[in-house]
């Protein structure tokens, strides 16, 4: 985090970002003590001109013939973290798994970089630029090491053992590394399934209420992470959340959803000062009955 202090608090009130700090004296990082900064907008960096990754024209999916996302155009540009929110139901992850290539629009075009799905499953090596980690994180019943070590060891990488600790030591869980996975807590899991995902240095994360029912140690470390890996990696991320404020602190752009369809889309400060619509006002105040 490039900005912090006191003095920036006072600046700008309305934007807290979490900074966490690790105890470096012992063996495990843990989080000692949690601050809240403030990242002016003027300091994350200008996305308007960057090249678009993800391009959806008029995308629908349905269920039995029910029809519960209907995206007239959406862009994802290259090396932004846009948020979706919106109320259950809205078609959130609906969207996430179109995006991952998990399932296939009932109509319209999604085309990553100048690739088209045109109903067929995309190559292997496209599936591969994009993954996932949702609310609940399925973890192997293996070590921590294992889990995080599986793609890498799918694609065949011979620096396994390299990454697997770089990626501990991000988020903070080297002292449990041959521990298994599934006897962690919900955030040591989600932090597992985070160091898997970035393991494979995806180009495109895409993270399915990912901070859901943590603790505010974990839901700042992860958000950290995820601020971090945009920041210096390039990842585009595309971030689902129920959680206004952490839209807020994180994402670039901020989508709203309702009943399938974008309502609103826009630069996140503007999108929560000046909605357009009046919808998402009532949502982002927390005024909309759902
Ligand atoms: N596999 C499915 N089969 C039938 N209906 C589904 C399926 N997946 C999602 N739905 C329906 O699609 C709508 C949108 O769901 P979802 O994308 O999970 O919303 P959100 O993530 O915004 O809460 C809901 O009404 C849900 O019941
Ligand atoms: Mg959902």
């Amino acid at each position: 985090m490039s900005v912090s202090g006191r003095g920036t608090l006072q600046r700008a009130p309305t934007i807290l970002c979490y900074q966490e700090d690790t105890d470096k004296s012992k063996k495990s990082a843990k989080i000692r003590f949690i601050r809240f900064i403030c990242v002016p907008f003027s300091a994350r960096k200008d996305l308007s001109n960057s090249k678009i990754l993800y391009t959806l024209r008029g995308v629908t999916k349905a269920y039995n013939r029910r029809t519960v996302l209907n995206i007239a155009a959406l862009d994802v540009r290259r090396g932004e973290i846009l948020a979706l929110v919106g109320p259950s139901g809205a078609g959130k992850s609906t969207l996430l798994r179109l995006l991952n290539f998990l399932e296939h629009p009932t109509a319209g075009t999604i085309v990553l970089d100048d690739f088209s799905l045109n109903g067929a499953p995309p190559p292997l090596d496209i599936r591969r630029r994009v993954t996932t980690v949702f609310q609940h994180p399925i973890l192997l019943n293996r070590s921590v090491t294992e889990n995080v070590a599986f793609g890498l060891q799918l694609r065949g990488r011979r620096d396994v053992q390299a990454v697997v600790r770089a990626e501990l030591a991000r988020v903070g869980l080297e002292s449990l590394a041959h521990a298994p996975a599934r006897t962690l807590s919900g955030g040591e899991q989600q932090r597992v399934a985070l160091a898997r995902a970035l393991a494979i240095r995806p180009e495109v994360l895409l993270l399915d209420e990912p901070t859901a029912n943590l603790d505010p140690g974990n839901v700042a470390l992860i958000e950290q992470i995820v601020r971090t890996v945009n920041r210096e990696q390039g990842v585009t991320i595309v971030l689902v959340t129920h959680n206004v404020f952490q839209a807020r602190r994180l994402a670039h752009r901020t989508a709203v959803m309702l009943d399938g369809s974008i309502i609103e889309i826009g630069d996140t400060e503007t999108l929560f000062t000046t909605p357009a619509d009046p919808r998402t006002g009532a949502f982002l105040r927390g005024e909309m009955v759902y």
